[in-house]
């Protein structure tokens, strides 16, 4: 069974740069902090409730409240999804390297997660997953844009999926929706098999407080809701999301300035030099390099800390775009690394 086990230990954000975890770059603003703070000094003694956040986030996706459930990051509502849809000896397909979470819930309840591998342009291999699946199969995983390889995949391949398999849930992870500005969710209304994840982790910047959302037809939230437990997500989560969709404008002012400033000074670097890497609409960059684990300790001994990947991208680390400031330290430092 494939294990999930990221290096977390000592990443010390006073020591390092972080650009290991698609994190984002800032916390939400001191109004936000401020107003959490306020709430648990008077109702830390109470359970959660969750009532304004359902209402706030149906009007940010254009859902009702019933096709939501919020979710414990979402890597629960991972858990939660297959948990409901799978039994043992039961397949998953999915275009291979993805997000190594579902892999590892999937061997937990003994099945397996197989399908394509991305293309080496990291194209989506939209027809071999589509041949793929088989009588076995009770599951299409899509991930737009991909973590790790940062690939999109398009709303007509993703429609096809839906209509050329009807009896099978296909699940369409938006964890970087924010970044990427596409969605599936319309199609909530023509095809009851769609399920879609996302999360407050990347573009709401409160990965800490692991917070998830699932979008699908009101039976089917229903049954999740019998697997996920009543009070799993946790009131400052819930707070400081009410107060991130009160007021957009400071986390959309983030992700701009990731998109319009760090995004493109960061490929001009690159460009300037001839260091190929891949393009996406994410907050991560995939950068080839000919020895990636020599790269990646230049720069952890010079303090900035990016992941190294595995087979078939071993070819390449990943980086997370940070604030122009720091994009500019990691700049000097791989101008450095190009010299030596
Ligand atoms: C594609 C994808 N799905 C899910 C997650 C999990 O996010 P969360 O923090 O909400 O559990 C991540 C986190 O990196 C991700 O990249």
């Amino acid at each position: 069974m494939g294990f999930y086990n990221p290096p977390l230990e000592n990443r010390n954000p006073e020591e390092y740069l972080l650009m290991d975890f698609n994190e984002p770059p800032l916390p939400p603003s001191p109004e936000v902090l401020e107003k959490m703070t306020e709430f648990f000094k008077y109702h830390i003694h109470t359970y959660p409730i969750y009532g304004d956040l359902l209402e706030q986030l149906g009007e940010y996706v254009g859902v009702p409240t019933k096709n939501l459930l919020l979710t414990n990051g979402s890597d629960q509502g991972i858990d939660v999804i297959l948990r409901c849809l799978l039994e043992k000896g039961d397949e998953v397909k999915m275009a291979l390297p993805g997000f190594p979470m579902f892999q590892q819930i999937a061997g937990t309840l003994g099945c397996c997660i197989d399908g394509p591998q991305f293309s080496r342009d990291l194209t989506f291999p939209h027809q071999e997953l589509k041949a793929s699946v088989n009588g076995k199969t009770r599951l299409i995983v899509v991930i737009n844009p991909n973590n790790p390889t940062g690939s999109s995949v398009s709303l007509e391949q993703i429609e096809d999926l839906l209509k050329s398999f009807p009896d099978i849930p296909t699940l369409v992870d938006e964890a970087y929706f924010e970044f990427s500005g596409e969605t599936s969710v319309p199609f909530l209304s023509s095809y009851p098999n769609l399920i879609v994840i996302r999360t407050f982790s990347k573009a709401l910047c409160m990965p800490s407080l692991r917070l998830g959302y699932v979008i699908s037809r009101p039976e089917f939230i229903k049954h999740l809701q019998k697997i996920r437990g009543p009070y799993d997500v946790n009131m400052a989560a819930v707070i400081v999301a009410i107060e991130q969709l009160k007021h957009p404008e400071y986390w959309q002012g983030i992700v701009k300035h990731l998109l319009e400033k760090s995004k493109p000074a960061l490929e001009k670097f690159f460009d300037e030099r001839q260091v190929k890497y891949h393009s996406n609409k994410t907050n991560f960059m995939l950068v080839e390099s000919k020895d990636p684990a020599t790269t990646c300790k230049f720069l952890k001994d010079n303090k900035i800390l990016v992941r190294q990947m595995s087979p078939p991208i071993s070819h390449t680390f990943r980086m997370s775009l940070r604030m122009l400031p720091d994009m500019k330290r990691f700049m000097e430092v791989y101008s450095r690394f190009l010299k030596s």
